[in-house]
Order: structure tokens, then C-alpha cells, then sequence
């Protein structure tokens, strides 16, 4: 049986558009096809490797939270506010965490990255409001990103990329 077509609103790395599509379109085909947003993922496509993460808010007062795109239906996301990788660097180019993995050699194929990029932004902005002592850093980066998953096994360097990014960003870790 097909899905219902709805009209679905989403605000999506500051822009809002509006679209007739069925209830149950994946987010991610959202974002490729209907709003030409390429830079999410589609890995698994079953809530497994992450790579199609994103950070959804249920009302403009709400934190992120990391969403996974393959498997949102995104009828489920109506009314809310979106940010993907597209959203992340600068004017002026990459922000520090897309710096930190180029500089750190994190990626290989790059397929990952949007997803890792994605969890450590809802990491920092979680520090950013609530510090933690640096001897917690390394927990807090493996319950942001443990569960993503790099084919290329790039692991360790991602790893040395985001502590070095937290750990140089002030206000993230309490003294
Ligand atoms: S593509 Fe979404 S979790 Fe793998
Ligand atoms: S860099 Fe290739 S999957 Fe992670």
C-alpha cells in the first residue's frame, strides 16, 4: 500500500521549504531528491553504520539531536529544524572539526564523514552547555561516535582529530 501524500515543512540548515511528498519518504531521499542536499549518506540503509546522520530539533528551543536519515520517515519530521553537513562550514571554508579531520588524515573514501562530522557537532554543542572534566573526554567521544561505522577503518584518526578539536575549543571541558 502506498503512503498518503502530506505536505511536510522542514527548515533545513536555515532555509524552509515546504514539499507534497508521501509520509513515509525516507528523509534521506527527501534532502538528494527533493531539496538537492547530497552531502547525507545512505550507508546501510537499515539504522546500522550511521553515515546518514543528521541533527534534527523538535521545536526551535530544543536541542539537536542526531537523526538517522536512511530510516525517518520524514512525515515523522514536519515542523522541524534541520541541520546536514551541508550546513557546517563557514563562509570563509571548513569549521574547526572539518579542519581537524583534514589535518588528521581522518577519512579515505569519505562516505563516513558527514555522519562523523554530524555526531561530534552534538557532542561540542553538549559540552558547549554542560563542560565535562578532560579525563571523561574520551567516553563522551566513543558514546558520540562508537556506533559509526568507517569501512576504510579510519578510527584512530578520527578519534585524535576530535579530541584535539574539543580539546582545543574553549568552554568545552571544565578546569
Ligand atoms: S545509512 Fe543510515 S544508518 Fe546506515
Ligand atoms: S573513510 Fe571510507 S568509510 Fe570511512
Amino acid at each position: 500500500m502506498s503512503s498518503p501524500l502530506v505536505n511536510v515543512t522542514l527548515t533545513v540548515n536555515g532555509k524552509t521549504y515546504t514539499r507534497k511528498v508521501p509520509a513515509s519518504l525516507p528523509l534521506v531521499d527527501f534532502l538528494h531528491e527533493e531539496i538537492s542536499l547530497t552531502g547525507t549518506k545512505f550507508g546501510c540503509g537499515i539504522g546500522v553504520c550511521r553515515a546518514c546522520t543528521v541533527a534534527a530539533c523538535r521545536t526551535p528551543q530544543a536541542h539537536a539531536v542526531p537523526t538517522l536519515a536512511c530510516s525517518t520517515p520524514v512525515g515523522e519530521l514536519n515542523g522541524q529544524t534541520l541541520t546536514t553537513v551541508e550546513g557546517l562550514a563557514g563562509p570563509s571554508g571548513p569549521n574547526p572539526l572539518q579542519q581537524a579531520f583534514l589535518d588528521e588524515f581522518a577519512f579515505q573514501c569519505g562516505y563516513c564523514t558527514p555522519g562523523f562530522l554530524m555526531a561530534t557537532t552534538l557532542l561540542m554543542e553538549r559540552l558547549r552547555a554542560r563542560p565535562i572534566p578532560v579525563d571523561q573526554l574520551d567516553t563522551a567521544i566513543q558514546d558520540a561516535c562508537g556506533s559509526h561505522i568507517c569501512r576504510c577503518t579510519g578510527y584512530a584518526r578520527y578519534y585524535a582529530a576530535i579530541r584535539k578539536v574539543i580539546l582545543g575549543t574553549p568552554g568545552l571541558i571544565s578546569r
